[in-house]
């Protein structure tokens, strides 16, 4: 019997190396490729952002994306077991700390992926192209608290329907059909934005880097996107390797994830870039970035043209960012299915409410409830940017926790001994070399460095001291 099967008797898993692949890049392709990239690069330089951003990718998040696929399938477990497996002692903490961090995730990004999900209502069914100032209406859409909440309410629901049908039948089966999908509707829109009036002013903007635009913020909001975008430093893909088989690369496989994600954040760039410059907008407009401009956009189109393209558009985010919340939710159920031995769908309808709940302030927070709109903290003065920034926070202080663990405790030896399985040539090879030197060095010194600077700049502001 292949060894896949007898390992994953019990816990289900995916149903081959296409299937890990298309689950774990929808995990990693999500709103933060396609809402949060855009407007990050937008208010941090255009391409000195993209710059940093892919040398983050390439010296940081690649090797750590190895190192968490390969503990989860070494443990085939969830993040708090498969520390707790291989590391015993306190590790398991470390493991829960990223299922807690998957949990308040999950909470505000199921918000953002409501108001997605109006949008694409509003603009196939409505009348949203109709207005004249799209900049108010969004300010207005985001307080309209009833029909959001109901927006949200179904996201969650689709999300913990999906996760509790399990790993092959509900996970994997929805992202083979939603990815490809998902390509198909950027290109287009990629091209379409090509052509209009002034659109190369926008791509010089996104690929000509001015170096002088880059600065410790820049760093740190393209460190904390970079593992946000490819889902690391919480558990997500420990648990999702932990459904891999043994028989598969891992190496390759994670190279193509992160390929995948990467391509799809920097295409969202060159669709969103030229359509602000061809309408003369600002590319630093924050989180409304793309509901406004692209909105305007397909207003431009006519009515017709607009509802079909605009309406695509959205679907496609609401796509993109379910195959991120079931990875979200599959964390917490993971860890309560196999530490508690708790059936899987009860569990997952019921940190699904849980879940909901603590998204409340996220939702009621963009001006309708004044206090959770003016916290009383450094750069995230409303709730949901404040659960967004510890989230960032706990990401690069988890990633390199993780780096250290297999560093000092689990061993760079049985480290290298997992990814040899399903790779041959895996031993002595230059990528070898490379992963081994960034796990051992370069992530956990430069992470180390950087996680304290993140904290001091989310709490205090980093201005005062540069
Ligand atoms: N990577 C997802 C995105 O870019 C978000 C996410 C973070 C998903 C962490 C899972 C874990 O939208």
């Amino acid at each position: 019997m292949p060894q896949k099967f007898t390992y994953m008797a019990n816990r289900g898993g995916f149903s081959g190396r296409i299937g890990f692949i298309l689950a774990a890049a929808g995990s990693a392709v999500g709103l933060g490729n396609i809402w949060r990239f855009p407007y990050l690069a937008g208010t941090n330089g255009g391409a000195g952002f993209l710059l940093i951003y892919l040398i983050c990718i390439l010296l940081l998040c690649f090797p750590v994306m190895v190192g968490e696929i390969a503990i989860g399938r070494k443990a085939g477990t969830d993040a708090y077991g498969s520390y707790q497996k291989l590391g015993g002692g306190k590790w398991g903490y470390l493991g829960l700390f990223g299922i807690l961090a998957g949990f308040f995730i999950l909470s505000f990004y199921n918000v953002v992926a409501g108001w997605a999900f109006g949008y694409f209502l509003e603009i196939s069914f409505g009348d949203l192209l109709t207005h004249q100032n799209l900049g108010q209406f969004f300010g207005e859409y985001v307080n309209n608290i009833g029909p959001l909440f109901l927006f949200s309410l179904a996201f969650m629901g689709l999300t913990a329907f999906i996760v509790s049908q399990g790993i092959a039948k509900g996970i994997e089966a929805a992202n083979k059909i939603m990815m490809p999908g998902l390509y198909i509707i950027l290109i287009g829109l990629i091209i379409y934005s090509l052509t209009l009036p002034n659109a190369m002013a926008g791509v010089e903007f996104y690929l000509v880097p001015d170096l002088n635009e880059i600065t410790p913020r820049t760093i740190f909001y393209a460190l904390t996107q970079a593992f946000f975008s490819l889902s690391l430093g919480m558990g997500a893909l420990i648990t999702y390797g932990s459904y891999v088989g043994k028989n598969q690369n891992i190496v390759s496989s994670a190279a193509v994830i992160s390929i995948a994600d990467t391509s799809v954040a920097f295409l969202s760039g060159l669709m969103v870039f030229p359509l602000v410059f061809s309408l003369g907008a600002e590319p630093g407009q924050g989180p409304k970035l793309i509901f406004v401009i692209l909105t305007e956009a397909f207003q431009n189109m006519g009515p017709i043209m607009g509802r079909i393209v605009g309406g695509s558009f959205f679907l496609l985010i609401c796509f993109a960012a379910l195959t991120s919340t079931i990875s979200l939710l599959e964390v917490p159920a993971a860890y309560l299915v196999d530490q508690k031995k708790l059936p899987r769908k009860p569990v997952v309808w019921g940190i699904s409410a849980l879940i909901f709940i603590f998204g409340l302030p996220s939702l009621f927070s963009q001006g309708i409830v004044p206090f959770l709109n003016k916290l009383p903290v450094h750069n995230s003065p409303d709730f949901l940017s404040f659960v967004s920034d510890m989230c960032d926070i706990s990401l690069t202080v988890g990633a390199c926790f993780m780096c250290f663990f297999i560093r000092n405790r689990w061993k760079i030896g049985n480290f290298n001994d997992e990814l040899a399985l399903g790779n041959p040539s895996f031993f002595g090879s230059s990528i070898q070399t490379y992963i081994n030197f960034a796990i051992s060095w370069v992530c956990p010194v430069l992470l180390s460095i950087l996680s304290i600077l993140v904290i001091v700049d989310k709490f205090f502001g980093l201005e005062h001291l540069f």
